[in-house]
């Protein structure tokens, strides 16, 4: 296990500037589309995270030949030559999901363990199911494992029940090699899901309605390979850029794309911090020394989203006054509230509701994250809580941020990861 420590005499005033790295979220599903076609994919701005660690390693099981150089992945499935996703590594990372409709598509067969609940939520994956089967998919669930047969998959009309963004990645993934045209309605809209349909278009797919909740898909025989750059990590920046308005910092993110984090921009202007254009991918965060409480609502993109919802609850323990957060997307997201009280924080839960009242003072102490957004948040909280901070089980944070302490310490932080001997039982995880 490893740990991160920060240690704060008086509370960062984060300066500087930060390169946000390319996003987990869109490397994930591009890098499942290599299981698409026999053609070879190069992938870049790949963030040197654990998850495309995981995923390079699933794939390699399926079939896939890949190399990985600085922030480039060059990825060949000639041949699939396995149909299975093996538990050890569905636990390891939920996105493993992603591999079952292009498996089912290219090579008729897909057998994936059921990713089990995790810390932030039961994580189900019915709207996935039901959609394959549309599809002509027969799904059986074995030990554990979601067995997906088809000879060829064909297009349908499928309308999701409710909003889900792997669930779109997977059906629109699956449709592409699909015989006939497929209409999936109430699409995810996250920038994600807009990334793949574009990287699935440039491989030769057949797709109207890119970016909207309403997407068509004509299937074709077969797919090309093609180049490819990963956006920005909206969540990366947002996390950043909340840093920033923690600690009244006047912060330079390079990389990032505006329009992706409206919402974002947003909540902190509400908040009292200042934004602006800093050229055409970079922003500038000014922190105000009155941070104004306000109440958060998370939604599906365009609204605010879930995966910044912890850090926010950071800011508002330093808002004069009281916010209410209110979690929609995940119904067990709030782990993180318990170790912030620890910290000195003064936060109610009920239901689906955070309550928190501030502006409180926070003192450092040992804390541990259950989960990739609400370790990032334990990191925030570290940079204004005084004292020493220790945040443990740090691989959470490692599935999604590449090098968070460097690009900290780049900003004047003093924070450093500690290698632990103690080893303790790791919860499912999620992603
Ligand atoms: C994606 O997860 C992200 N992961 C999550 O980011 C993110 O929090 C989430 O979308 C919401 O934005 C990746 O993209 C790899 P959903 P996903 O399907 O696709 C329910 C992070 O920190 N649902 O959009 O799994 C589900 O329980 C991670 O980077 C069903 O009921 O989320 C949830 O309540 C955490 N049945 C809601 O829909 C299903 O078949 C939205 O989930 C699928 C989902």
């Amino acid at each position: 296990m490893e740990s991160l420590r920060i240690y704060t005499e008086t509370p960062y005033r984060l300066r500087g500037q930060v390169t946000i790295s390319g996003a987990k979220n869109a490397v994930l599903p591009a890098l499942a589309a290599s299981l698409l076609t026999a053609e070879p994919l190069q992938i870049t701005n790949v963030p040197l995270v654990k998850d495309v660690e995981t995923m390079l390693t699933l794939l390699q099981e399926l079939g896939a030949q890949y190399e990985l150089k600085k922030k480039t992945v060059n990825i060949q499935v000639k041949k699939i030559t396995s149909p299975q996703a093996p538990y050890k590594l569905v636990r390891a990372m939920r996105a493993s999901i992603l591999v079952l409709g292009p498996l089912v598509a290219r090579k008729g067969k897909a057998i994936v363990a059921l990713p089990g609940g995790c810390a932030i939520g039961t994580r189900p994956v019915d709207l996935h199911l039901n959609g394959l089967q549309k599809l002509g998919a027969h799904i059986t669930i074995e030990h554990g494992y979601i067995v997906a047969e088809a000879r060829r998959l064909q297009g349908a009309e499928i309308e999701f029940e409710k909003k889900t963004v792997t669930g779109t990645e997977n059906l629109v993934m699956a449709a592409c090699l699909a015989k006939g045209e497929t209409i999936l309605k109430n699409c995810a809209l996250e920038p994600e899901v807009t990334s793949l349909c574009e990287l699935l278009v440039r491989m030769g797919a057949k797709i109207d309605g890119v970016g909207e909740e309403t997407i068509r898909i004509k299937g074709v025989d077969e797919l090309n390979g093609t180049r490819f750059r990963i956006i920005p990590d909206r969540i990366e920046a947002g996390t950043f850029m909340v840093a920033s308005a923690l600690t009244t910092g006047d912060l330079i993110l390079n990389g990032v794309e505006p329009k992706h984090l409206e919402a974002i921009i947003d909540k902190l202007t509400i908040s009292g911090a200042k934004i602006e254009k800093a050229g055409h991918h970079s922003l500038r965060v000014i922190g105000s020394e009155e941070i104004k409480a306000q109440d958060i609502v998370t939604a599906p993109y365009p609204g605010f989203p879930t995966d910044m919802q912890a850090q926010f609850m950071v800011l508002m323990t330093q808002a004069r006054g009281t916010s209410i957060i209110t979690e929609t997307i995940f119904d067990r997201r709030f782990a993180h509230a318990n170790e912030l009280i620890r910290l000195g924080a003064n936060i109610e839960i009920q239901g689906d509701k955070a309550i928190i009242k501030g502006p409180t003072p926070l003192s450092g102490a040992e804390v541990v994250a259950t989960d990739l957004r609400a370790s990032a948040c334990l990191v925030l909280a570290g940079l204004i809580a005084t004292g020493q901070t220790t945040i443990n089980d740090i691989e959470h944070l490692d599935r999604g941020y590449e090098k968070i302490e460097e690009k900290l310490k780049a900003l004047g932080v003093k924070i450093e990861r500690i290698k632990n001997n103690n080893h303790n039982n790791n919860g499912a995880k999620h992603g």
